[in-house]
């Protein structure tokens, strides 16, 4: 650092210094990144002439004079497609985000202080996971199966937690294409952890921002929220629908929470001019667009599929989802997954690492997640094979690709 000595007036809880960016890699497989090809640009372009004529006078105004809990059109647009999701709301009941991260940010603002400690599904978002090391809270994690949380497991947690005096503030669950596993929560195991967290005095904290994005005829069970309102907080968000870009997202919660939440805040709102926007486009082409962007996702998802089995045989395990733009898999155990971030970047690929979306202790070191929604399906296959190059070159495995003998 150069110039004033800034480093010495730093807060003491300032977190460690960003990297700056350095432009992506040709083979992205991670983030949540949207398809390029179907960001629908015209129909965007239409929404803005439409919604700038109706509305731009109100930019003026501070939240375009829509109060702070984001913009009314947007508000009965998330109503109506809470509905797909059997949640009967108000738009009263609608809290705008800046993408769904904010909607984390927020309920942690309300909920948490410094050694709290939280319950989230033993493999869970990545970024939940930062925020709350980086704020000090205790994460326990919960034993997952195929279909999300092992409620068995979970009691024997909040048991063990309320032996040592403990009530964890939330259980932070992703049920419906769950990140990383892509499970879908069915409505009895629903039931079964209301019930449980209800018994302990816990509210759950529901995260559904892939639940738009399911294929194959496959319909996922009611929102958690749907079941309960009292003590379920449900987040949704934009950023796969549509764009993450656009920093758009929603909280459901009562007025006695979502009113914290509001004082918890500090930007002045989302920006009025994306709300208005997609309220205006999505009114009138969510069904279709989001067809089309499933229909094309399972397609890429095949392909990664394909490619994996091709490249990697026997040696790679993924849990195929039946939605949403992740494929979480597993290596061979003496693979370890953290080894390969840098020479694969050096390959121009870049991977999530298993550790990284793991709350310590679970097995998850011969475990990584890849994107495909962003790359062509052409790079999906080229990174994938490259993958498996530089996954042979590191560790020996896997020895085929296909049929064919690999060769140092
Ligand atoms: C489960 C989950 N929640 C929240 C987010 C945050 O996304 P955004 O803030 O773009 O809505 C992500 C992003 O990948 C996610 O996977």
């Amino acid at each position: 650092m150069s110039g004033f000595a800034y480093e010495n007036l730093f807060a003491k809880t300032v977190p460690a210094p960003a990297v700056r960016f350095a432009g992506y890699p040709k083979y992205n497989f991670i983030g949540g990144h949207n398809d390029p090809t179907l960001i629908p640009v015209d129909g965007l372009i239409e929404a803005t002439a439409s919604a700038l004529r109706k509305e731009g006078s109100k930019l003026a105004m501070y939240t375009a004079a829509q109060g702070n809990q984001g913009h009314l059109g947007l508000r009965e647009f998330v109503k109506s497609k809470a509905k797909l999701r059997g949640i009967d709301c108000s738009t009263d009941d609608i809290l705008i985000t800046a993408g769904s991260g904010q909607g984390i940010d927020l309920i942690n603002a309300v909920l948490l202080e410094p050694g709290d400690t939280v319950i989230l599904e033993e493999f869970s978002y990545g970024g939940a996971i930062t925020k709350l090391k980086r704020e000090g809270q205790k994460i326990v994690g919960a034993p997952l199966d195929e279909d999300g949380i092992k409620i068995d497991a979970l009691a024997n947690i909040l048991k063990d937690l309320q032996g040592k005096g403990i009530t964890p503030k939330y259980i932070y669950t992703i049920p419906t294409i769950q990140n990383p596993t892509g499970s879908i929560m069915p409505l009895e195991r629903r039931r079964q952890l209301l019930k449980v967290a209800i018994e302990y005095g816990v509210p759950i904290f529901e995260d559904e921002c892939y639940a738009d994005l399911i294929w194959g005829g496959t319909k996922a069970p009611p929102a958690i929220y749907s079941l309960d309102r009292d003590h379920v907080i449900h987040i949704g968000s934009f950023s796969k629908t549509l764009s993450p870009a656009l920093r758009l997202g929603y909280a459901i919660a009562d007025w006695g929470f979502m009113s914290r939440m509001i004082a918890c805040r500090s930007d002045s709102g989302c920006g009025a001019l994306e709300q208005m926007v997609v309220a205006e486009y999505f009114s009138q082409n969510f069904g279709e667009h989001v067809d089309e962007l499933s229909e094309t996702l399972k397609e890429k998802l095949d392909t990664m599929v394909e490619a994996l089995e091709r490249e990697f045989g026997t040696t790679v395990e993924p849990w195929v989802p039946k939605g949403g733009i992740f494929l979480w898999m597993k290596l061979p155990e003496e693979i370890d997954i953290t080894k390969l971030v840098k020479p694969a970047a050096e390959a121009g690929i870049a991977l999530n690492p298993g550790p990284e979306w793991a709350i310590e202790g679970a097995d998850s070191k011969s475990r990584l997640r890849l994107c495909f929604a962003l790359t062509s399906k052409e790079e999906i296959r080229e990174g994938v094979a490259a993958l498996a190059k530089v996954c042979y070159e590191q560790t020996g495995i896997p020895a085929q690709s296909g049929n064919i003998r690999r060769r140092s």
